[in-house]
């Protein structure tokens, strides 16, 4: 790659590509930065080209047009649609795993019979196809059960059941009524764990690992981790208090290497973000689920932390040289906290004006589900915008995310009052 002037695409349009392209714009090496398509919130830092996620033929002609020099991906569906294989097919420099890859977050039960014959720590499972034999299977079992859908379901394809009469009712959902379509025609029913769930996502060139500093999320919609679960109410990093000494080793030699390695040595070469879903077990860190990108919105809360040139490391993992790069943290705290509209997961209000965006200060304002007309901001999604401070003191971070959540406004905002609630107490400790 050459040594600078750098063009680079993001590829994507939420919070997690905002705080990206925050991120990148900060980067010498870097003179032309793109989103696809982007959000209102990145003008400034970024060209937005409007070409969707999902035109994977499109964008990837475009980037082959325009010489960009490296294509970042955000979200998990072009990766596992196979967005990386079609860049790679051009002899474009992308960051992400391909599409048989991906199949760690693309299929439950592709990514649970991996930790199985490589021997990493995760729930005990069956996986079904059959209605019948499903509903023998958890007639007979322990509770509460876990039932996965195998595919991507945008986070309604997990339920936790309680008893034999939930477990029926949702295995006829998925496996006979087909209600998550194909995603839902396979089924993983898991052993539920207790524990802390917190975020631990690395970067891997295919053989080395490189992981970040750990996050939590807060992935039900109201407080106290009640009601249904979102794609991620706020977020905070770094996580440290949550995680014993002596787990943090076993969190990178037994589920993050031996899943790299694991992958190498099956033919399959992992790069690109690697997110495992943990659970803090009495008997150990489990994988609850992986993810093949960055996490929403934990990257919101991982990436104002990094003071190394986020640049500098992609390059390093083309090169296939992350094993020489130490990223640089700061030694300070982040809190997100998520904006959502009213109706959020289930069917989001949108086109409702927002107040207060412009003019806030000491916070980063990472947009999501935010359009631009004229000169006044409308709610466009199911989460809107997530409120981003960094301190030196955890509870100040918090403090000034939540004083820019109540200054932001629009009609139906929701969000959660406790966040970072996991972590408040064990960090006042641990001063
Ligand atoms: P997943 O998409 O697999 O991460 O599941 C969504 C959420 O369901 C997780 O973030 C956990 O809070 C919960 N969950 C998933 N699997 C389990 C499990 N085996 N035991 C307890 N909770 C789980
Ligand atoms: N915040 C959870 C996820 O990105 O999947």
């Amino acid at each position: 790659m050459k040594a600078e002037d750098l063009k680079v695409l993001v590829v994507g349009s939420g919070g997690r590509e905002h705080a990206l392209v925050w991120k990148l714009s900060k980067s010498k090496r870097i003179s032309h930065l793109y989103a696809a398509p982007g959000n209102p919130g990145m003008k400034g830092l970024a060209q937005l080209v409007p070409i969707s996620t999902k035109d994977t033929y499109m964008l990837a002609e475009w980037a082959k047009h325009e010489e960009i020099d490296l294509t970042v991906v955000g979200p998990e569906q072009p990766l596992v649609d196979g967005m990386v294989d079609e860049f790679e097919a051009r002899r474009l420099a992308i960051i992400g795993p391909t599409k048989r890859a991906a199949q760690l977050e693309g299929s439950k039960a592709f990514a649970k019979e991996f930790m199985r014959r490589n021997n990493i720590p995760t729930a005990s499972f069956q996986i079904f196809t059959d209605t019948s034999e499903a509903l023998d299977f958890v007639r007979e079992a322990n509770y509460p059960l876990v039932i996965k859908a195998d595919g991507l379901a945008a986070g309604k394809g997990v339920v936790v059941v309680d008893s034999v009469a939930e477990a029926e009712e949702k295995i006829n959902q998925f496996l006979y009524e087909g209600k998550l379509g194909e995603a839902g025609k396979r089924i993983v029913v898991e052993e539920f764990l207790n524990g802390e769930e917190v975020s631990v996502i690395a970067l891997s060139d295919g053989r080395h690992v490189k992981t970040l500093i750990p996050a939590i999320d807060h992935k039900r919609l109201l407080d106290g981790d009640r009601g249904p679960n979102t794609g991620g109410m706020g977020a905070c990093a770094p996580a440290f208090s949550l995680i014993r000494e002596r787990q943090l080793p076993v969190i990178e030699e037994e589920i993050l290497e031996r899943t790299i390695w694991g992958m190498w040595r099956e033919g399959i070469p992992y790069k690109g973000f690697l997110y495992a879903g943990l659970m803090l077990t009495e008997r150990g860190p489990k994988v609850l689920e992986f993810n093949c990108r960055l996490g929403d919105p934990e990257a919101q809360a991982i990436l104002p932390l990094l003071k190394t040139d986020l640049m500098h490391i992609f390059e390093a993992l083309l090169d296939g040289e992350l094993d020489v790069i130490n990223p640089d943290w700061e030694e300070k705290h982040c809190a997100c906290v998520v904006l959502a509209s009213e109706g959020y997961p289930e069917n989001p209000h949108t086109g409702r004006e927002i107040s207060g965006l412009n003019g806030l200060e000491g916070v980063l304002p990472f947009f999501a589900g935010v359009a631009e007309k004229g000169e006044r901001y409308y709610t466009a999604g199911g989460r809107v915008v997530g409120l981003t401070a960094v301190d030196a003191d955890f509870d100040k971070a918090l403090n000034k995310a939540y004083a820019a959540a109540e200054k932001v406004n629009f009609e139906g905002k929701q969000y959660r009052h406790d966040i970072g609630y996991r972590l408040t107490a064990k960090t006042r400790v641990a001063r």
